[in-house]
């Protein structure tokens, strides 16, 4: 199945790892710009370096992203380009696109470009969680995604030697920093998250006491006063908040109509069809199962062959039918 060659090529592009505007990200792209042309498609960037593939004056487009998180799966954003490419290989003569975005794990951005050009945006994803396969259902429709809030906490201490210093003597940054991670974890309430991901520890050694800790957290929830009170209880000023957002439009009716009676779901993970959609892009996602009890974000994301052609399948109708109508309209 071509669709799992090109993941596995994509995979191969360090090992899992292809952070935002990195070496790896950059290969990624290239590789996906040839798969474009071959699909008949024309190629161009934008000034954020996302990548774009199109035929004629195309209004409806599909996509995900390249980048990864340190270590990451085959399927999370790589799917949704895949995807997107079998399935404008699929419609020879239908007006469409495909992108590849930037860096959408570290807080995507989407591209003004593109809100500026779709009519819709369809994005086919792994679900990342085990909703689907508890479900025993391959394909679920995306009704909106969670709000979400990043930002970083600093603990300042001093810095001391670890063999001489008494203890009660200390000021440790990083004792101070565990037990905020602890009352992060405490915050997290039924249908909120709340995470701390990343530390850095300073000086960093072995033999020093830690003078300084910086730490992420990303919070969220499923509307924004539950963010907001999330946000209050942990006390931290987020420098990235995301509302959430909703499916809608042409593009979410369109999927309804190919995938009748398909489980429908809340996203808590965000995506690029998030930033379209908050940007008035009338916006749908398709889920594929992830298998393995939802893993994401670990080398043990995973998805079957069978569901993931029938993502194709029903993203190639999916765009067949939004492209027919937008055909009939202009008539
Ligand atoms: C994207 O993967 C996210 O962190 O929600
Ligand atoms: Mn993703
Ligand atoms: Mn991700």
């Amino acid at each position: 199945m071509r669709a799992l060659t090109r993941l596995d090529q994509l995979y191969a592009i360090g090992a899992g790892t292809r952070l935002g505007y990195s070496p790896e990200e950059d290969a990624a792209h290239e590789l996906a710009a040839r798969w474009l042309q071959q699909a008949g498609l024309d190629v161009t960037t934008d000034e954020a370096g996302n990548l774009f593939g199109h035929r004629g004056d195309a209004r409806i487009w599909s996509g995900s992203h390249l980048d990864t998180v340190p270590n990451g799966g085959r399927f999370d954003g790589a799917l949704g380009v895949v995807a997107a490419i079998e399935a404008a290989n699929r419609l020879p003569g239908t007006e469409l696109g495909v992108v590849a975005f930037r860096a959408e794990e570290t807080g995507p951005m989407g591209s003004r470009r593109l809100a500026e050009l779709p009519d819709a945006f369809l994005e086919v994803h792994v679900e990342q969680g085990p909703a689907l396969e508890r479900l025993g259902e391959p394909l679920g429709i995306v009704t909106g995604v969670a709000a979400q809030a990043r930002g970083e906490v600093t603990f300042e201490g001093r810095a001391a030697h670890a063999g001489t210093t008494p203890i009660e003597e200390r000021a440790d940054a990083l004792v101070d920093a565990a037990k905020f991670v602890l009352h992060v974890r405490e915050c997290a309430r039924e249908g909120a998250f709340a995470t701390v991901g990343a530390l850095e520890v300073e000086p960093g050694a072995t033999n020093v006491v830690p003078g300084r800790v910086t730490l992420s957290v990303d919070a969220r929830a499923s509307t924004a006063e539950a963010l907001e009170t999330l946000v209050e209880a942990i006390g931290f000023e987020p420098s990235w908040r995301q509302d959430p957002v909703a499916m809608s439009g042409p593009p979410l009716e369109a999927l309804r109509a190919v995938l009748p009676g398909a489980p429908q779901l809340i996203s808590g993970a965000g995506h690029d069809a998030m930033v379209l959609a908050a940007a008035g892009v009338p916006t749908a996602m398709l889920f594929v199962r992830s298998l393995n009890g939802g893993a994401s974000h670990c080398p043990d994301e995973l998805s079957s062959p069978e569901d993931i052609a029938l993502a194709v399948d029903a993203l190639t109708e999916t765009l067949a039918r939004l492209s027919a109508s937008a055909v009939s309209d202009k008539r």
